[in-house]
């Protein structure tokens, strides 16, 4: 059965110039690219988008990284494309990442536990707040072509 997961690219992960380098595994891992677009976040929207974390101690320091430049969100699609996509871009810190999972996104792009340096949604409940976020049209899913 299809799946829809909102991947995202953060700040450091735009800035380090690794788009490219993960749009290659996630059509190399058999995704489709449906939808995706570079956008600024300000605090407000990236407040909204990371409400369930409101009440963590790294609140503020994330929402400061999360609009310290562009992001470019994608809409993959995919059997499994949830689940598939999170062990693809491997554990939450970064740095634990390089030495447990040395292969994952993660490792190749970020740094510590908050510059992971991509976004998966968590579950499908998730995906599908998170798709809706960005995207008005959450039923149509064209594949994107890389060139
Ligand atoms: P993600 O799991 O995509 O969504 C929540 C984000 O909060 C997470 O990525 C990190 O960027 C950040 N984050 C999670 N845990 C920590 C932490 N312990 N310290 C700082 N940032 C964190």
């Amino acid at each position: 059965e299809k799946e829809r997961t909102l991947a995202m690219i953060k700040p450091d992960g735009v800035v380090g110039n690794y788009s490219e380098a993960i749009r290659k595994v996630v059509v190399d891992s058999g995704f489709s690219i449906c939808k995706e677009m570079t956008i600024q976040l300000d605090e407000d929207r990236a407040s909204i988008f990371y409400s369930e974390h409101s009440s963590k101690s790294f609140f503020s320091s994330l929402i400061r990284y999360m609009t310290s430049g562009p992001v470019l969100v994608m809409v993959l699609e995919k059997d499994n494309a949830i689940t598939d996509w999170r062990t693809l871009i491997g554990p939450t810190d970064a740095s634990k990442a390089k030495i447990t999972h040395p292969h994952s996104i993660r490792a190749m792009c970020g740094q510590d536990s908050q510059r992971n340096c991509v976004h998966g949604s968590d579950s499908l409940q998730s995906a599908e707040r998170e798709i809706s976020f960005f995207f008005d049209d959450k039923y149509s899913c064209e594949t994107v072509t890389i060139h």
